[in-house]
């Protein structure tokens, strides 16, 4: 089987300034990952999407960028960024980097030297001189932004924004911009990184401002540029897009031939997903899974649970939501935007394991690409005082010392607040205590991990939906190699234990070795697998002929 590396990775995604501080000043930097690094080769990922690291004032979390080709002075320098690549070389681990390109923070100097009038740089964002109409509806972060067009004094004009108002959109239809966005991609991948993770790719592409109306709306030419310059400069570079599309625009980004894309997180699944654990069905999956395009040979989808962001529930009817929400998050406290949940996955799924490693297992053998959001693997929890987004973004919980481990700073001096109260209190969830007892949920998704990786038939094979007699209750599916091996990956989305028979698509299979559990081999009469699950169980399959 032909597998590019990205199609069988399994992804983790870190903020570097809650994981690990190096240096005792309450913040996480570089040298504190890079000691972290023996922990996650021995977890198994193969490639870190790191969260935006460069000089910010910091206000979205590091996605408002003031220098594209520096590392924010908490976080440590290029030398400690390059000593960091060099050891995650060292153990077989590639790492992609958030590219922030939709837009600058109002401080980056070219922002600056827009307001004060320099032509060269007044261009590379987007000005009106009149206020637009009332543009409530085109922002993205409703309540906490009041529209997309804010008014600089100095310039004495209204400039664009589709995120916050110290967020001005970049001109990406001046191709000066996008020679700096290149720049940027070249500088990244000289010092050794192997992609990026795209942020807000459709309005990066978006005709902006006045131009918003005109159809088309998107100017895909651009990601092709992009691609086009990556691909030259490293051929076996990727781009992960976060495009939160609909599925009958999906296919542009990843382009015809795959020429676009490498990578989209699949945003339209995710609330499906998080659906059919709610309902305890398998339906809204199945229903998701049949909506979005099929997906280029050279391409991938990126899966997740949760990330750093609220979970976006947009995509589902308002019952649908509704029904997530009082399965996952009930109180006020809990939603954000209108739209979401910013709660972590183990406190939505009520702390039990096995849901938590249902849902793991199910973004595992789905074909795509899993990604994990730090501290998901050891069940870490929220903290709803916090923030909109910032509650699932405290420090990673290492051991039951003070701070978590996560840093010897005094409590007062940490980047964000450790969770130090309720059920999910680091003095309880933490890895050292995960690592010591066999069932718990890191040592399990380690296995998970391993196993997935001696199947890229997950990731590469041909995919197939199969039924059951008890398909209110199961989800199955099955991935072949083409040389005629099969796994198959089976999910009892319900709370009951539940026995049922598999149809296969071919009589040709004989015998059925289990991957997880004691479970005993099963023999195969006809096409019919049968097979036993515990409530919210699940078990991948090896058929044989
Ligand atoms: C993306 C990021 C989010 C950020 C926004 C603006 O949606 O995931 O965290 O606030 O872009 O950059």
């Amino acid at each position: 089987m032909v597998t590019h590396w990205f199609k069988n990775a399994v992804i983790y995604c870190i903020d570097v300034d809650t994981f690990q501080d190096g240096n005792g000043d309450g913040v996480g930097d570089f040298i504190g990952l890079r000691r972290r690094l023996s922990y996650l080769a021995g977890l198994g990922i193969s490639c870190i999407w790191l969260l935006p690291f460069y000089p910010s004032p910091g206000r979205d979390n590091g996605y408002d960028v003031t220098d594209y080709l520096g590392v924010h002075p908490a976080l440590g320098d290029l030398g400690d960024f390059a000593a960091f690549m060099d050891e995650a070389n060292n153990r077989g681990i590639r790492v992609i980097i958030d590219l922030v390109v939709n837009h600058t923070s109002n401080e980056h100097p070219w922002f600056k030297a827009a307001e004060e009038g320099d032509p060269k740089y007044r261009d590379y964002y987007v000005w009106r001189k009149e206020k637009p109409p009332d543009t409530r509806d085109q922002v993205a972060f409703p309540g906490s932004q009041s529209g997309v067009w804010a008014y600089s004094r100095k310039a004495k004009a209204y400039y664009f924004h589709r995120f916050y108002d110290y967020q001005p959109d970049l001109n990406t239809a001046n191709p000066e911009v996008r020679a700096e966005i290149k720049k940027v991609i070249g500088f990244w991948l000289a010092l050794g990184v192997s992609g990026f993770r795209v942020d807000a790719a459709p309005f990066v592409i978006a005709h902006k401002g006045p131009e918003i109306e005109k159809q088309p709306h998107e100017s895909f030419e651009f990601i092709n540029e992009f691609r086009e310059f990556l691909s030259w400069k490293r051929g076996d570079a990727v781009f992960l897009a976060e495009a939160n599309v609909l599925p009958s625009q999906m296919s542009q980004f990843f382009g015809e031939r795959g020429d676009r894309m490498n990578m989209i997180l699949n945003f339209f699944v995710n609330p499906h997903l998080f659906l059919a654990l709610a309902d305890e069905s398998p339906e809204p999956l199945i229903r998701s899974l049949l909506q979005v395009p099929a997906v280029p040979e050279n391409c991938q989808w990126g899966y997740f649970l949760r990330n750093h962001d609220e979970i976006d529930l947009s995509r589902l009817s308002e019952m649908e939501r509704a029904r997530c929400f009082e399965a996952f998050g009930p109180e006020k406290k809990m939603q954000l935007y209108d739209r979401g949940i910013r709660r972590r996955l183990a406190p939505m799924l009520g702390g039990d394991v096995q849901k938590e490693l249902l849902a793991f297992s199910l973004i595992f053998t789905i074909p795509g690409t899993p990604i994990i959001w730090y501290g998901d693997e050891i069940g870490m929890g929220d903290d709803l005082r916090l923030l909109e987004r910032e509650s699932v973004r405290t420090p990673m919980q290492w051991t039951a010392e003070a701070n978590a481990g996560f840093s010897t700073a005094s409590p007062k001096q940490l980047r964000r607040p450790v969770i130090d109260f309720g059920e999910y209190d680091y003095h309880r969830v933490n890895v050292q205590a995960e690592r010591r007892n066999p069932r718990s949920l890191l040592n399990r998704l380690e296995r998970m991990i391993r196993t997935r990786k001696e199947f890229p038939e997950f990731a590469c094979g041909k995919y197939r939906l199969l039924e059951s007699d008890q398909p209110a209750k199961i989800f199955t599916h099955a991935c072949e190699d083409g040389e005629g091996k099969a796994v198959l990956a089976i999910h009892n989305l319900c709370g009951e234990r539940v026995a049922a028979k598999i149809r296969l698509w071919s009589d040709t299979f004989a015998h059925a070795v289990f991957l997880f559990d004691d479970t005993d081999d099963a023999e195969i009469i006809g096409k019919d697998l049968p097979i036993e699950l515990e409530g919210y169980g699940y078990n991948w399959v090896r058929l044989t002929a």
